[in-house]
């Protein structure tokens, strides 16, 4: 059995891996020294990006198979990352997500809760696990990428702005629980990034990220330890002025 105090060498665990902020996330990490595991349910790109980061690196880039609705595996899937990397991690990115077109989530009750379940219900299943290690251990870190999506619910999207939301909150709790135990809980939330999550959306260029620009600053983020992080620093003013729009007003609004 792993050894959670055993942390003789800088080793985290992505999951989500395939998304494509995940990859230069990824990189970010690999070339700082870490050793990885990359976990996604699309097994071949998750293998190819894999392979590429040990090239690119020479760093161990291991890659594994993890559902985030599979909540029954998820403590098997804990072990057996402790098992390939011969330790704990020090600390795991979540960066797995799962946006509908809101038209059909309406339509489509499987959608809607396919996103509550990806976003929230999976994220908490396997950070409680993560949080747990941590906390014994008295060390670590957890990241994740909720969404400024769920800092006010717009017709637009909130079926997934719902389920970022709760993650944001529950992200809140667990950084108050953890604390105590000098585990640090980074919120990351991104704007948008050109990704295939937004591909044929029509989005105004300069809000826009990209993902390795988005990669950099979550990497500063996590080093640093910082609570809650915007990828372009002015969104977190935009969202002052959204938060903030009268609900009398923001309910006739198309925003
Ligand atoms: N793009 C944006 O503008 C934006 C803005 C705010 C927040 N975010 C968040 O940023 C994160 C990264 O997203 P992205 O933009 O890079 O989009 P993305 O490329 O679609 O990445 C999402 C990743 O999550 C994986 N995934 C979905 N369901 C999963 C499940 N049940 N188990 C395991 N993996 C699963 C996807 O795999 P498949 O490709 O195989 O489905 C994909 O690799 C997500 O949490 C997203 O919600 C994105």
């Amino acid at each position: 059995m792993a050894d959670h105090n055993n942390l003789s060498r800088k080793a985290a665990v992505i999951l989500g891996g395939a998304s494509a902020v995940a990859r230069y996330l990824a990189l970010e990490f690999a070339k700082d020294g870490y050793d990885l595991v990359l976990a996604d349910f699309d097994r071949d790109e998750n293998e190819r990006i894999a392979a590429d980061i040990r090239t690119r690196t020479g760093r161990r880039c291991v890659p594994m198979f993890f559902d985030a609705l599979a909540f029954d595996t998820h403590e098997g899937f804990v072990r057996e990352c402790e098992s390939v990397l011969g330790q704990a991690p020090e600390g795991v990115v979540l960066c797995f997500g799962f946006m509908p077109e809101q038209l059909a989530a309406q339509a489509d009750f499987s959608l809607a809760r396919r996103s509550i379940d990806t976003n929230f219900t999976g994220a908490v299943s396997i950070l409680e696990r993560y949080a747990a290690i941590f906390e014994a251990r008295r060390h670590g870190f957890i990241a994740a990428i909720s969404s400024v999506a769920g800092d006010r619910g717009r017709k637009a999207n909130y079926l997934y702005g719902a389920a970022k939301g709760g993650l944001t909150r529950y992200l809140e709790g667990l950084r108050n629980r953890l604390h105590a135990a000098k585990v640090a809980v980074i919120t990351i939330k991104p704007g948008f990034m050109d990704t295939k999550m937004t591909y044929g959306m029509p989005l105004p260029a300069p809000l826009v990220a990209t993902p390795p620009q988005a990669a950099r600053v979550m990497y500063a983020a996590i080093r640093k330890r910082k609570n809650n992080v915007h990828v372009l620093w002015f969104w977190r003013f935009i969202m002052i002025i959204i938060r903030h729009i009268p609900e009398w007003q923001f309910k006739k609004m198309s925003v």
